[in-house]
């Protein structure tokens, strides 16, 4: 997340459901000597974080992982000012995934499991009160030949998107 106010660089504030992550990219951050930058533990459907308190909100191959994609959304259009941008980079598919594939862990791993079809994940977006203005593929090829299957198969794909929280 990303908020500008009273800084002339803004301030970044990170967060992660686990402990580990928050601790680590402290001590990168620290070495780094970036003290415009915090860490919250914290779920990503329930932020730690007030009502419209960030210009910018930046997710890179985590919504996948989460089972309540819109409250993620909900999420982000509340902590976003009016005029704030949710730029994130995820994995959704073109096809819907059947029941052995949402249910093997290794998949979830791999953020396929996770993966929303894409005009569900459009429009939990929407529906959250963002409006999207663009939306492009990303070449992204996954690692585990179980996952490049699953890819292959039901069109599991990385996407790149910016939405907007309205003025008003
Ligand atoms: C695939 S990694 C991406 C990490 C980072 N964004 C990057 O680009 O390297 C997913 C991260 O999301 C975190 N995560 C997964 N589900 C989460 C949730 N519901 N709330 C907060 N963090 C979550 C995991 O702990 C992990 O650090």
């Amino acid at each position: 997340m990303h908020r500008a106010a009273g800084h002339s660089l803004g301030t970044g504030v990170g967060f992660d459901f686990t402990l580990a992550q928050p601790a680590k990219a402290r001590q990168l951050a620290e070495a780094g000597g970036f003290d415009q930058v915090e860490f919250r533990e914290g779920r990503v459907e329930a932020l730690p974080a007030e009502d419209a308190s960030f210009d910018c909100a930046i997710s890179n191959g985590l919504i996948n992982l989460s089972a309540a994609k819109r409250k993620v959304f909900e999420e982000a259009a509340r902590v976003l000012r009016p005029g704030g941008r949710l730029a994130l980079a995820d994995i959704v598919t073109e096809q819907p995934l059947t029941e052995a594939v949402v249910c093997d862990a290794s998949l979830w791993a791999s953020c396929i499991g996770g993966a929303a079809h894409e005009t569900t994940y459009r429009q939990a977006i929407e529906t959250a009160g963002l409006r999207i203005k663009e939306l492009r593929g990303n070449d992204y090829e996954f690692l585990s030949g179980q996952a490049r299957r699953a890819s292959a198969r039901y069109g599991v794909k990385s996407i790149s998107l910016l939405a907007v929280k309205p003025d008003r």
